[in-house]
């Protein structure tokens, strides 16, 4: 379907003003533990609660277009409950807690997982890069490299962690949690599936069950999961390293103007964290390059 024939183009109110109404006398809210970011997040019965945020409005616009799609690898948004969060529905199965489980190490997820994220891609290519969903952080922060990436194509979902794709039955199922959605490329996207499902870091900073992975040959299955065409492949890796560059000065940046859970993982070291896998990328990039092609 081209992008000008469908509704999301025409909405003229936003999702704001789309009230969530209670089914019943609510269920006792269980806080939902398994993010670094979102504080607040619970779950009450089959929905989800979640404050509102800058990044709200265009999850909830991406959620509605997935909807309107067909797809069914996310949570609906289902409108705004009366304690003013927004309200989706809870996607049951598994997802990682840490430790991670020894299944985020199998070849079969890892196959599962870049299959469902070609499936999300495809979904939303027809989307484009619409204008409700310029990025948050307009302006690159000072001192950060320019993307070698590109120009964006579509809105990608670039936070593709164990913990943010629900399994049922050994499968990757729904991607979740898309605060960090944008638009990118293809490769940014793969790049990002590589560094959780490929283990493109230092063994030392892997979750234990990631330290066997061969980051090669786990690269080139993902890849083929994925059906990546050959352009991109070549640019994978240099996609990856200058990521891993730019990461370091916008999760810095986020610390400093969002603090919260961005603070906090700074305070924990992943800016040491991203240094670390800048120069295992540096020497892995040969090896890795080859088992793309
Ligand atoms: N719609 C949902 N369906 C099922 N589980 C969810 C949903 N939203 C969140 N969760 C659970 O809560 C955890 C944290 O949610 P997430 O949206 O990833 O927040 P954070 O921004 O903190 O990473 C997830 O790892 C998952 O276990
Ligand atoms: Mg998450």
């Amino acid at each position: 379907m081209a992008p000008e024939t469908g509704p999301w183009q025409h909405r003229t109110v936003t999702t704001e003003t789309r009230r969530y109404v209670e089914p019943g006398e609510p269920e006792p809210a269980v806080p939902l533990l398994g993010g670094d970011v979102t504080e607040g997040l619970v779950r009450v019965g089959d929905t989800v609660r979640r404050p509102v945020s800058d990044t709200s409005e265009r999850v909830r616009r991406l959620l509605d277009f997935l909807h309107s799609a067909g797809f069914e690898g996310a949570p609906r948004f289902l409108g705004i409950d009366g304690s003013g969060r927004d309200t989706l529905s809870f996607v049951p199965g598994d997802t990682a807690g840490r430790p991670w489980p020894s299944w985020v190490a199998e070849e079969s997820s890892a196959a599962g997982v870049a299959r469902l994220v070609r499936a999300y891609d495809d979904t939303v290519q027809p989307l484009g890069v619409p204008e409700w969903a310029a990025a948050v952080d307009a302006a690159d922060p000072p001192g950060c490299p320019p993307s070698v990436a590109g120009p964006p194509t579509f809105l990608a979902h670039m936070d593709i962690t164990p913990e943010n794709v629900v399994f049922r039955n050994g499968a990757g199922v729904a991607l979740i949690d898309f605060d960090l959605m944008r638009p990118a490329t293809r490769a940014e996207e793969v790049a990002n599936l590589l560094l959780w499902w490929g283990a493109w870091m230092p063994v030392a900073d892997r979750e234990p069950v990631m330290r066997e992975v061969d980051a090669a040959s786990r690269a080139a299955l993902l890849v083929d999961a994925y059906g990546l065409g050959p352009a991109d492949r070549a640019k994978i890796v240099g996609v990856a390293r200058n990521a891993a560059d730019r990461s370091w000065h916008l999760m810095r940046h986020r610390a400093l103007t969002r603090g919260g859970g961005w603070k906090r993982m700074w305070d924990e070291g992943i800016g040491d964290k991203i240094l670390r896998r800048q120069a295992w990328l540096a020497e892995n990039a040969t090896v890795l390059h080859a088992a793309l092609a």
